[in-house]
């Protein structure tokens, strides 16, 4: 068969090259640069020293930032409260490309490395359905349990070396998010130790001076930080390295699964937590406020679709149209603080705010007569009141 594996260039996949080289498979590798610069490092070199023919490494940092992650920041989208997806959001992309690839080759199989355990197998093989229905979807550590020891005895048996970024944790990287599972973290009442992070200083070792930044969005998409125009992806990264060196951006939370159990799940994501702040603040000062809690349940759902591997499901689409719709609002700056591992919203400003001045100073401008106030009151209450006089005499 010939075979196209998505690579990631860590344990599982170059496992999963070794072994269906030595079963006589034609292997070519596909990785996806979705920004885990970790990871990239010899990855070429690795594939072919496992046993591939040919081997794409396919630059996706700007599609993944402007068609994931922004419309992830349209749409406020943290899973639960807590996770903004990187993971989630960079399967369909992936898929997408190793689908087109594979379909480019004429290949018969596509091969990914995710366990039976997780969201991914679940992401990668719809999105897999859905951009090459024709081609067989093979996942070798699901088929054969491949555990880590074998997966290690493979490599041996290959000569190659076991790549470094997996020695301890399970991590999965890219610019939206770090994530990092397993070892000690397992245990819920384990606090993260500090080599479980790599994008985030210690907070007590970060400056003692507060950082400031500014940020400025158009139609709900950041273009600028401190006055500066960014392409995407370098505004990504930016905000990733100077946030990150204040402390921001760690995440330690309980997850619910698509798969049916929890897990304990540590993130680091300073860009995305900081840029998802700051569109909610600026949604809140343009947006009515039927608007924002309309737009809540269609935020909600959004990223519930996102984190259960349904990219492909139409109500995903559907939902977007109408949060870009909203969005065309959002344009304005927003001032953040960050001081030690925390960040606060210290400002806001648009050109399209519903916000008045007027209306709040208590010292001038347009006052509500007594006469128009008791009458908005007296109707504004009438259910409840009813209600409340009518429960107290029937007892
Ligand atoms: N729990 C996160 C998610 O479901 C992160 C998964 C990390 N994946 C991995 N292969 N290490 O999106
Ligand atoms: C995996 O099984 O590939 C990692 C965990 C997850 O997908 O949630």
């Amino acid at each position: 068969m010939r075979v196209v594996v998505a690579y990631s260039g860590g344990l599982d996949t170059s496992a999963i090259v070794a072994m269906l080289a030595r079963e006589g498979h034609e292997v070519i590798t596909v990785t996806v640069d979705v920004g885990q610069e970790e990871e990239l490092k010899g990855v070429e070199e690795r594939a072919y020293k496992l046993g591939a023919t040919k081997h794409y490494t396919i630059d996706a940092k700007r599609e993944f930032v402007e068609n994931y992650a922004w419309p992830a920041v349209k749409a406020n989208a943290l899973y639960e409260g807590k996770y903004p997806l990187g993971t989630a959001l960079a399967r369909p992309l992936i898929a997408k490309i190793v689908a087109e690839i594979a379909k480019r080759e004429g290949a018969d199989a596509v091969a990914h490395g995710c366990t039976s355990k997780g969201n991914d197998q679940v992401r990668f093989d719809l999105s897999l359905q859905a951009y090459a229905p024709d081609i067989k979807i093979i996942a070798p550590v699901r088929e054969k349990s491949l555990t880590r020891e074998k997966a290690l005895q493979l490599l041996r048996d290959a000569g190659v070396e076991p790549p470094k970024a997996h020695k301890k944790y399970s991590i999965d990287e890219n610019l939206w998010s770090r994530s990092i599972e397993g070892s000690e973290l397992d245990d819920p009442r384990v606090e993260p130790p500090e080599e479980a992070f790599a994008w985030t200083v210690d907070p007590r070792k970060a400056p003692n001076e507060p950082l400031y930044v500014e940020i400025e969005f158009e139609k709900g998409i950041p273009i600028r930080v401190n006055g500066e125009k960014m392409d995407p992806v370098k505004l990504v990264q930016t905000l990733n390295v100077m946030l990150g060196s204040h402390g921001y951006g760690r995440i330690d939370h309980i997850e619910s699964r698509v798969v049916g159990f929890k897990s304990r799940e540590v993130y680091e994501a300073p860009a995305a937590l900081a840029l998802i702040e700051a569109h909610r603040d600026l949604e809140k000062l343009v947006l009515t406020p039927r608007e924002l809690r309309f737009k809540r349940l269609a935020d909600d759902t959004w990223t519930d679709l996102v984190y259960q591997g349904l990219w492909i499901e139409p109500l995903r689409e559907e939902l977007q149209r109408f949060i870009d719709e909203v969005n065309r609002w959002v344009t304005g700056s927003v001032k953040l603080k960050v001081y030690k591992g925390s960040l606060w919203v210290v400002g806001r400003w648009s050109p399209y705010a519903a916000y008045s001045e007027e209306l709040v100073d208590y010292n001038k401008g347009w006052y509500p007569s007594d006469e128009e106030a008791r009458g908005f009151i007296r109707l504004w209450g009438l259910h409840s009141l009813t209600a409340w006089h009518a429960r107290r005499m029937s007892h």
